[in-house]
C-alpha cells in the first residue's frame, strides 16, 4: 500500500480534467496564433510551415543520402527506396562529442561533413552523385525546402554563430571545404516531418508526426488557407502543407503556469536555456530523469522513502552530484517492473545508491514517483496531439510516434489512448502508429519530393 504522504507529495503532477481541458484549449489557441501572421511574432507555438506540400505515394523510387542530427547522436543513413511502399536502409551512428554541442558551429558542421564524408567512402559512393535530406531537429524557419535558418538551439546545444543562418548552407559548406563527394543537400526537415513522412508511406492517413524523445515536438498537415505565413506561390497547386509546430516552447508565455511545480521550475532554473522550451521541460526524455530526481531528493528529506535507512543524507548527496544521474531510462525499467521481485528498480536503487535489496515498499514508492511523472508527459503530450488532430480535416486520423521515451516506456501509449480518447472530437477516428527508421526514411521521402518539385 501506498503512503498517503507520498501520494500528497505527487499530487502536484495529477492533472484534473479541469486542469486538461485547460492545457488544451490553451494549446489550442497559441496553434491558431502561430499559424497567424498578425499573432505569430507574440505566439510561442511557431507553427513554421515546411515546404513540404506533397505526401508520399509509395511509389518513390531511388538511392538518398539522409544525416539524422537531433540530440547526442547523429546518424548517416543510406536509403534506397524501392517503390510498392518498400524501403531499405543501412546507417552508421556516429557520437557528437560534448564539446562540439557547445562549441562552434562550424566546428559541428565540419565533424559533420567528415563523418559523411567516412560513410560515403565506405559504402564506394565517392563517385556518386547524391541528394541529401538533412533531419536537423531545432526550430528552424524555412524560406524553402532546403533553406532553414536556425531559431534557437534546444537539447543542450549551443553552438556558437548558427542562430539565425541558414543550417543547410552551413553543411553545404562544410562538405565543399572537403571537397571529396558530390552530395548535394536538397531539403531540410525536422525529425516530426520525417516521422509523419515515413509512416504515411506505410499508412496514407497518417496526419501527425511525433517525437518524444529527447526533444519534443509534433507537426501535421494543415490546408493552405489557415497558413498566412505561406507565401501565396506554394497555395496555387497545393492544397497542403505540413507545420511544424515546436510545440516544445508552448508555455514561454505563461500558460502552463498554472500545472508547473516547483520542480519544474528548478529544472528549468538550471538549464543552459532557462525560461524557453517549457513544455518540452515537462515531457521529454531530457529532462524526465531530472524531474525524478528532484522529487526523490524532497522524498527523503520528508522521510518518505528510505525511511528505515540512516544513510539517507547520503543518498541525497548521490542524488545532487549531477542532475543527470538518475537516467530517464530508469524510469522505462522501473515501470516495467513486477510486483513484489522488483528487480529492475532493485538492481537501479543498488547501482544508485549501493542498497543490497530495497524494501518492496520502498520499491512501490519510487514506482509511483515514475509513474506520475511519465503519466503527466504523456497526458500533456496527448493533449497536443489531440489539439492537431481535431485541426485536420480527415475524418481518420493516424498519428505517427517515434522518440526513446514513446518507444522504450511500456505505458506511455497506453497513457496517451486514455487522454485521446476523451479529447478527440467524437466524430473522427484515430489511431497511433508507431514509426519504423523516421529519420532516414523521411528524409529520403522528402528528398525525393524536393527532387521531383524541382
Ligand atoms: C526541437 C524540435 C525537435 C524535437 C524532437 C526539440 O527540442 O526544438 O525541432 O523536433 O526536439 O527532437
Amino acid at each position: 500500500m501506498l503512503d498517503a504522504e507520498v501520494r500528497e507529495l505527487m499530487q502536484a503532477f495529477v492533472l484534473s480534467d479541469y486542469q486538461v481541458q485547460e492545457v488544451y484549449s490553451r494549446f489550442c489557441l497559441e496553434v491558431a496564433r502561430g499559424l497567424k501572421r498578425s499573432t505569430h511574432p507574440q505566439a510561442n507555438v511557431k507553427c513554421f510551415p515546411t515546404y513540404v506540400q506533397d505526401l508520399p505515394t509509395g511509389d518513390e523510387m531511388g538511392k538518398y543520402l539522409a544525416l539524422d542530427l537531433g540530440g547526442t547522436n547523429f546518424r548517416v543513413l543510406l536509403v534506397s527506396l524501392k517503390g510498392h511502399h518498400d524501403a531499405s536502409v543501412e546507417s552508421q551512428i556516429y557520437a557528437v562529442p560534448k564539446d562540439l554541442m557547445v562549441g562552434s558551429g562550424v566546428d559541428l558542421f565540419d565533424h559533420i561533413a567528415d563523418c559523411l564524408a567516412k560513410f560515403v567512402e565506405k559504402h564506394n559512393m565517392k563517385t556518386a552523385y547524391l541528394p541529401l535530406g538533412f533531419t536537423f531537429s531545432f526550430p528552424c524557419v524555412q524560406v524553402g525546402l532546403k533553406e532553414g535558418l536556425l531559431v534557437r538551439w534546444t537539447k543542450g546545444f549551443d553552438c556558437a554563430g548558427c542562430e539565425g543562418e541558414d543550417v543547410g548552407r552551413m553543411l553545404h559548406e562544410a562538405i565543399q571545404r572537403r571537397g571529396d563527394a558530390d552530395i548535394a543537400v536538397v531539403a531540410i526537415l525536422n525529425d516530426t516531418t520525417g516521422t509523419l513522412m515515413s509512416c504515411a508511406h506505410r499508412n496514407p492517413d497518417c496526419r501527425v508526426g511525433v517525437i518524444v524523445g529527447t526533444g519534443c515536438n509534433a507537426c501535421y498537415v494543415e490546408e493552405v488557407e489557415n497558413v498566412d505565413l505561406l507565401h501565396p506561390d506554394f497555395k496555387r497547386t497545393k492544397k497542403q502543407v505540413i507545420i511544424n509546430a515546436e510545440w516544445g516552447a508552448f508555455g514561454e508565455g505563461g500558460q502552463l503556469d498554472f500545472v508547473r511545480t516547483e520542480y519544474d521550475r528548478e529544472v528549468d532554473e538550471k538549464s543552459i536555456n532557462r525560461s524557453q522550451q517549457l513544455f518540452e521541460k515537462m515531457t521529454a526524455g531530457m529532462y524526465l530523469g531530472n524531474l525524478v530526481r528532484l522529487v526523490l531528493l524532497r522524498a527523503l528529506e520528508r522521510k518518505l522513502i528510505f525511511r528505515q535507512s540512516s544513510r539517507r543524507p547520503e543518498f541525497a548527496t548521490v542524488l545532487q552530484k549531477h542532475q543527470d544521474v538518475f537516467e530517464t531510462r530508469y524510469i522505462s525499467e522501473i515501470e516495467d517492473d513486477t510486483f513484489p521481485e522488483f528487480a529492475s528498480t532493485r538492481s537501479i536503487v543498488k547501482k544508485l545508491f549501493g542498497i543490497e535489496k530495497a524494501s518492496v515498499e520502498d520499491c512501490q514508492t519510487l514506482k509511483y514517483i515514475c509513474e506520475c511523472v511519465a503519466k503527466r508527459a504523456a497526458t500533456l503530450v496527448a493533449i497536443g496531439v489531440s489539439g492537431l488532430i481535431n485541426r485536420t480535416s480527415n475524418k481518420s486520423v493516424v498519428v505517427g510516434m517515434d522518440g526513446s521515451v514513446y518507444r522504450y516506456h511500456p505505458k506511455f501509449d497506453a497513457y496517451m489512448r486514455e487522454v485521446l480518447v476523451k479529447l478527440v472530437k467524437s466524430d473522427k477516428a484515430w489511431d497511433i502508429m508507431l514509426s519504423e527508421d523516421g529519420s532516414g526514411r523521411g528524409a529520403a521521402l522528402v528528398a525525393a519530393v524536393a527532387s521531383k518539385t524541382k
